[in-house]
């Protein structure tokens, strides 16, 4: 392993990172409710990756679109970026929220993360994690393995408040139902999300949205994207593995992974300087996605930097015609 001193990227990434998010969003956005959850992925990759490539990075992408063969960009291996130093990790996910973008619904973003090479780790051996996500104030009162009751109890007493005042955040899945139950029993109040915990643990952090902490099973991958963004804002995760099947049991098994270590978010995220970005595509409660007017769009954007502990709230105007300059020959819609 790798580790770079965070003296080597002295850049604020994170900036050059918003473009990066604006331009997938933009080009996915084009396929707000139009139920072709593929041609959305698509562009946004697409876009993704050509802004991507002319960052002043060496970048190798950790956590991407899968496998090579499966994936033709922005797959997991891949060099991206200038070639130029800093060597950094790259964690993307074009759209989180590929369904909601599809039919429609608030809450699908755009998400790049980067820190320095070697130090971001997504368990592939399997598909999910058990996760439990809160923000500044609560960080250090949490612990995966005990019960939701007293984490709760916990969160509580760390933010001042009552349990029956916590807003948890929670998957709509089928496999949450003693979940919701146990939350519910212990007196805390829901969001239910249909989809995006990546946003979902982000809100735990935000002061504004209400939210408390994110608590459920969701995919590996979004959970080192959400780790990434909580160290940057100074809020934890906790990580178990969660594998669906025999096979996934076996694979953990067979790389050394045990079921009942707990990921925290260095585990995830290790770099001490960590570069987040994130572009609504449609609205949400914590941004507001892509409006398009004649000859041009709107975009919010949040960057982060986890050195610096700074946080920016990004709102752009795109001028297409100009745009289109720029991305011209490179197959880019926006
Ligand atoms: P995609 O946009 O990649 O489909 O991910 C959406 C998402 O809701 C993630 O935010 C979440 O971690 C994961 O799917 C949950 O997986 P599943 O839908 O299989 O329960």
């Amino acid at each position: 392993m790798t580790t770079v001193h965070h003296a080597t990227i002295e850049r604020n990434l994170a900036l050059e990172l918003a473009r990066v998010t604006e331009v997938a969003a933009m080009a996915a956005g084009r396929f707000m409710g139009r139920g072709d959850k593929n041609a959305a992925d698509a562009a946004a990759v697409e876009a993704m990756r050509v802004t991507l490539a002319s960052v002043d990075m060496d970048g190798l992408v950790v956590i991407g679109e899968g496998v090579k063969d499966e994936a033709p960009m922005l797959y997991n291996g891949e060099r991206i970026g200038n070639g130029n130093p800093p060597e950094v990790d790259v964690a993307v996910d074009p759209i989180d929220g590929t369904r909601l973008l599809s039919l429609g619904l608030p809450g699908a973003v755009s998400v790049v993360a980067l820190c320095e090479r070697g130090t971001m780790h997504c368990p592939w051996e399997v598909v999910y994690m058990n996760k439990i996500a809160v923000g500044p104030e609560a960080a250090g009162a949490i612990d995966i393995r005990a019960s939701v009751a007293d984490n709760l109890k916990n969160i509580a007493r760390a933010k001042k408040k009552d349990v029956r005042d916590l807003l948890v955040v929670v998957l709509d899945r089928p496999r949450h139902a003693d979940l919701v139950r146990e939350i519910r029993e212990a007196g805390a109040r829901i969001k239910s999300i249909t989809d995006g915990d990546v946003a979902g643990a982000i809100s735990t952090a935000m002061e504004g949205t209400g939210a408390d902490a994110l608590i459920g099973i969701g995919g590996a991958p979004e959970a080192v994207l959400a780790a990434a963004a909580l160290k940057c804002m100074g809020g934890e995760m906790q990580c178990l593995l969660w594998p669906r099947d025999d096979a996934e049991r076996e694979a953990c098994r067979a790389a050394g992974l045990a079921l009942d270590r707990v990921w925290s978010t260095n585990d995830l995220v290790g770099g001490e300087n960590v570069f987040f970005a994130i572009t609504g595509i449609t609205d949400g409660e914590l941004l507001q996605g892509v409006h398009y007017f004649g000859g041009g769009a709107t975009t919010q954007s949040i960057v982060m930097r986890s050195f610096s502990g700074t946080i920016r709230w990004v709102e752009a105007r795109h001028n297409f015609r100009q745009l289109q300059k720029l991305v011209r020959g490179i197959g880019i819609t926006v």
